[in-house]
């Protein structure tokens, strides 16, 4: 019997010094002293000795519990050292590595360039005025001299929201409404802001951009004031040796009319961003037409003024030689940082 016993003690030993892992410690306990356990067995074979031997065999089945019960806790014991070990290496975090620095935020692109055009013209006594996006059909096209089935209203892509409201293709409605509101005192405004038409975003196209606009309205206001104030803002943008020049063209509601050209930075030498032709367009210009003045309640008679749209998208890519406008609407913060 004590042979036997021994036998028993011996394998659990080896099992239990065989075990590497807090699962394979419980499945051994389980075998040991669970219910159908080689120990739990041994107990329930007391009935099978005469009774003067149950005592010691008792005793011994006893003492190897004791035994194997505190040989089995030692090993579960170094196990959950080591297993804990691990896990605080795996867990472990160098608190002294660097932190990454948030990037800054800054002012778009084209809003500083809107800030500082804004800034040159308010230098030179003019006041910023705003209109809505969502417009009236009247002041966007009407009241600048372009009524219903007028051939010009095809040089604007239109957005209409119903018949007679629609997203305002340019400022221009801002010359009006301001017009409105302040005659007959004299306009001196710069409107910038959003402006929308029907195009597909291509390199040079999108169907929502910037203008600024601006107005001049007083007695004695000429084509002459136009042109000086235009070389000034030029000069300011694109550097004091530019020159500028004016081009007859046509808008309904300026009269004469005028595409502003500003002398390209390569100085007739051609390159890339003049396309070889030496200049640059910047804007369309010109003496506000008599219909506009009088719609809007000056006489003409009395009144005359200038006018003048630029794209602000337009100015900042002739400016910094920015080939594709969708690089202003894409966040790139490689192309972001470089303003
Ligand atoms: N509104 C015109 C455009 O969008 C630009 C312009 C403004 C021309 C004022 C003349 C005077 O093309």
């Amino acid at each position: 019997m004590r042979e036997e016993l021994q036998k028993i003690a011996e394998e659990a030993r080896e099992r239990i010094a065989d075990t590497s892992s807090t699962t394979e410690i419980n499945q051994v306990r389980i075998e040991l002293f669970g219910k159908k356990g080689t120990i739990t067995q041994l107990s329930r074979r007391l009935k099978e000795f005469p009774p003067e031997e149950r005592p010691l065999f008792g005793k011994l089945v006893n003492d190897l519990r004791q035994e194997l019960t505190g040989v089995l806790e030692e090993r579960e014991e170094a196990i959950s050292r080591r297993e804990k070990k691990i896990r605080l290496q795996e867990e472990r975090i160098d608190v002294e590595l660097p932190g990454r620095k948030p990037r800054r935020g800054r002012p778009h692109p084209l809003l500083m360039l809107i800030d500082e055009i804004t800034g040159i013209f308010l230098g030179m006594g003019f006041d910023v005025a705003e209109g809505p996006e969502i417009e009236w059909d009247y002041y966007n096209f009407e009241a600048l001299n372009i009524p219903p089935e007028h051939p010009a209203r095809e040089m604007h892509d239109t957005l209409y929201i119903t018949e007679k409201i629609l997203l305002r293709t340019h400022t221009s409605p801002v010359q009006v409404r301001t017009m409105e509101e302040l005659r007959p005192e004299p306009v001196r405004i710069i409107a910038p802001g959003r402006v929308y038409r029907r195009d597909a975003l291509d390199a040079t196209h999108s169907p929502c951009f910037y203008q600024i606009e601006g107005l001049a309205v007083d007695e004695g206001i000429t084509f002459g004031d136009l042109k000086g104030i235009l070389t000034v803002f030029a000069r300011k943008i694109f550097g004091k040796d530019r020159v500028v020049r004016f081009r007859p063209s046509f808008f309904p509601f300026t009269e004469p009319s005028a595409e502003v050209d500003v002398s390209c930075g390569c100085q007739g030498a051609g390159c890339r961003v003049c396309k070889n032709t030496g200049w640059l367009e910047i804007l369309g210009a010109g003496s506000v037409d008599p219909r506009v003045l009088a719609m809007a309640g000056y006489d003409p008679e009395k009144y005359s003024g200038f006018a003048f749209g630029m794209g602000v998208e337009r100015i900042a890519m002739l400016r910094y030689g920015i080939p594709d406008i969708r690089y202003f609407y894409e966040n790139d913060y490689r192309f972001l940082a470089q303003f």
